[in-house]
């Protein structure tokens, strides 16, 4: 960056601009991500028409970019002046700034335009929402006075967006590198390429944009729900060299560097529908029309690393990052196995297996790409059979990837399927819109992490940031892309640019609504949650209470209990239920005046083992601990769609003993729980269960007969049901034994590895 003093003259003349209003803000501005340091001062600047703005070249873009916010958004069209100056400090990092509004002037200190460009994003942020929509018609603005002091966390702050699944217009592209921008990421992975369509032209292989970007139809509704029906149309296309081109320099004035992804070797089922030469067995395959893990990989021939470098050149043209992606995940080698070529390339290059042989492509590819000045980043799978030197990793499932790689001194940027997978249901409403399953709410995004616990201070400097991702399988319109990215974006905004320090969620959800206007004033369709209402089970001295709560701390909660929807004369909420029988519990959340949220219903059944004591021999997974063991009993069920909610415990493949031991020796007749199974998700029923009833003195009431799982026992698309009668047994201890799936077959996704299991309420009547 070119670096120059401006000098700015502070004249007489700015007198005339200072503070003509005697209102006095005495709220902390709601900027979003939270900066570093904000003091206020109880005073008001005033922006009008004869407000100047002076600024050294090497500011150019961040003040063209407020000159034309103004101008476009409230018609306030800057002079040449001092009253906003924007100044070099070369004691600044960076991305960092320090925006300074006095009654006199706005000062805009950065070391390098990027940091002024996010000074102006938070300056926008003290403007009228209406300057977004470009609807302001006031032509005195009063901003209040601050001294904001801010930089980021973390130097990579990314978005990921998935066009192969399906694909958004240039415009709406655009649109999502300014949200990108506003919340002061920098970066946009943009995933070109998938099995279900190529979508970058390509001109030395044209084949690959009239054939690999167009498939014949479309999976229709989730993929789990068998047999498979398809919308018989044809879809695709691509961006052209010149969207593209024109995509890249939207993305420069806005400091978001593009990252391209070209899948290799795996997820390239539509390359090799046009090209099938350069798969194993030069079988003609067509590009999927449904989702999944496809067996069709690059063949590692010498051919296929021709062809590559050559799209690689055509895609360093059009992109200037410094990291080129080349995927690397999900890739099956069965045909690798069985593949003449593939094979003799393992001898002759003294390699053990097919896993070294990923490795063998992928550090070849990152040689050529070195070559060329670029740096490669790869999903974790690209660690399997030893990591190319100079690779950056993206962890996405889990955080292990990152922490081999860090360790062994690479890069790493986290992105893993529990926090970042923007992708998975936000909330359990029923009403959700279909996604692929999962459940990461807003929260779990807002308290994320990105420096694993494993790491020394040292390893975790290899931590270049986070990423949320948008796989858009279940994502057909531009307007469910938004639904699903937003708000949990602009919570990862916080995560990667945020000190841990200033990370508050109560203050983050304050401040969220006030910005939520400010995406309606964009046309952005965020999803509201803001609103919702959670409820608990709570037992206390053996007595259950249910206990309603929402975010918004100023709202007002009205329920029922006679299944009727609350209105705003219904009850209001101020202290725990008791649930002595079971119930329908319906809430609503209300301002003095207005119903601000949906309708929150929770049946509650109540059954023997409620307020029992459960203990359970395995911790369930982290990221899958919902309510604890207590969840189990606490009368409430898991979602039917969904196993990711607090009632539905996971367990990383391991084997499980529950034991509940009942308040007092009760008569017991039939005991009941389920099993979620998404085998997309890994998630697979038990292989067996089995019931065991003890009196008081710890002798067996029953048999511990198993019970082995069949298709049949299916209660709705995803759950299992097990369950078992006893003849009026009094017991005072049950034992729950649960057996997992195992190792999930070949040919399945994540075949090899162990199945998760996902249980719920366990019933006892
Ligand atoms: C991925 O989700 N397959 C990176
Ligand atoms: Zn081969």
């Amino acid at each position: 960056m070119v670096s120059r003093t401006l000098k700015v003259f502070f004249g007489i003349i700015l007198l005339f601009f200072s503070c003509k209003s005697k209102e006095i803000p005495t709220e902390i501005p709601n900027i979003i991500p939270k900066p570093s340091s904000i003091k206020t001062n109880n005073a008001v600047f005033t922006l009008d028409e004869n407000t100047g703005m002076s600024f050294d070249t090497q500011f150019t873009i961040s003040a063209n970019f407020l000159k034309q916010f103004l101008k476009v958004g409230g018609g306030i069209d800057l002079k040449s002046g001092t009253t906003i100056a924007f100044l070099e400090d070369t004691s600044l990092p960076s991305e960092g700034y320090r925006l300074h509004i006095s009654k006199e002037q706005i000062q805009i200190k950065a070391s390098t335009d990027q940091g002024a460009f996010y000074a102006v994003q938070s300056l926008r942020q003290l403007l009228p929402v209406s300057f977004e929509n470009k609807t302001s018609s006031s032509k005195t603005i009063k901003i209040p006075c601050v001294t904001i002091t801010d930089s980021p966390n973390f130097k990579y702050r990314g978005m990921h967006l998935d066009v192969s699944r399906h694909m958004y217009s240039v415009d709406f592209i655009k649109k999502y590198i300014d949200a990108i921008a506003m919340l002061k990421m920098n970066t946009f992975h943009w995933h070109l390429t998938d099995d279900q369509g190529w979508r970058i032209e390509i001109e030395a292989y044209p084949k690959l944009n009239t054939i690999s970007s167009f498939r014949d139809e479309t999976l229709i509704g989730h993929y789990n729900d068998q047999p498979h029906q398809f919308d018989g149309k044809k879809y695709g296309g691509y961006y052209t060299k010149n969207d593209i081109k024109a995509i890249v320099s939207y993305a420069q004035q806005r400091f978001v560097t593009i990252i391209p992804e070209i899948e290799m070797p795996g997820h390239s089922q539509a390359v090799i529908a046009s090209y099938p030469e350069l798969g194993c067995n030069g079988s003609n395959v067509k590009v999927p029309t449904k989702w999944g893990i496809f067996d069709e990989i690059y063949c590692t021939k010498e051919e296929t690393f021709n062809f590559l470098e050559v799209i690689l050149d055509e895609v360093l043209v059009l992109f200037p990052s410094e990291y080129i992606h080349i995927g690397g995940d999900e890739t099956p080698k069965v045909r690798w196995e069985n593949c003449e070529h593939c094979q003799k390339r393992i001898a002759d290059e003294g390699l053990k297996n097919v896993h070294e042989l990923q490795n063998y492509f992928i550090s070849r590819m990152e040689k050529y790409l070195n070559t060329k000045g670029r740096q490669i980043i790869g999903w974790d799978e690209i660690l399997e059979g030893g990591l190319a030197p100079n690779a950056t990793v993206m962890s996405w499932r889990g955080r292990s990837g990152a922490v081999e790689a860090a360790k062994s001194g690479h890069n790493v940027v986290l992105t893993p399927t529990s926090n970042c997978y923007f992708d998975y249901y936000q909330s359990d409403n029923e009403d959700e819109p279909l996604a692929i399953g999962g459940y990461l709410p807003l929260e779990k995004v807002y308290h994320y992490n990105p420096i694993p616990e494993e790491l020394t201070s040292e390893e975790a400097k290899y931590v270049m940031g986070a990423q949320g991702n948008l796989w858009t399988e279940y994502i057909p319109t531009e307007a469910k892309v938004e639904y699903m990215v937003f708000p949990r974006m602009v919570a990862m905004s916080e995560v990667v640019w945020s000190e841990p320090t200033q990370k508050d969620y109560n203050d983050f959800t304050k401040r969220l609504e006030q910005f939520n206007k400010r995406l309606t004033a964009l046309n952005i369709n965020y999803a509201n949650h803001l609103y919702d209402i959670e409820g608990n089970m709570i037992v206390e001295n053996g007595n259950a209470y249910y206990n309603l709560e929402t975010l918004m701390k100023d709202k007002i909660i009205r329920f029922t209990l006679d299944e009727s929807i609350p209105n705003i004369n219904s009850e209001v909420y101020t202290t725990k239920i008791p649930i002595e029988k079971s119930k329908t519990i319906k809430a609503v959340v209300f301002d003095a005046k207005t119903q601000l949220g949906k309708p929150f219903e929770q049946y509650i059944n109540f059954h023997k083992a409620l307020g029992a004591k459960i203990t359970l021999d395995k911790t369930p997974h982290k990221a899958y601990a919902g309510s604890g063991a207590e969840g189990l009993i606490n009368g409430i069920s898991g979602s039917n769609s969904r196993y990711g909610d607090k009632e539905w415990l996971g367990f990383e493949g391991e084997d499980l003993e529950i034991i509940i031991k009942l308040n007092k020796e009760t008569e017991i007749n039939t005991i009941s729980t389920r099993f979620y199974e998404g085998k997309g998700q890994w998630i697979y029923k038990p292989k067996r269960i089995q019931f065991q009833l003890f009196d008081t003195n710890g002798n067996a009431l029953t048999e511990a007969a198993p019970i082995y799982f069949q298709n049949n026992n299916s209660t709705s698309k995803n759950t299992f049901k097990a369950a078992i009668a006893f003849k009026a047994l009094k017991a005072k201890t049950i034992k729950i034994n649960v057996e997992s799936f195992g190792l999930i077959p070949k040919g399945k996704q994540g075949a090899g590895h162990k199945a998760w299991t996902f249980i719920d309420e366990i019933f006892v009547n």
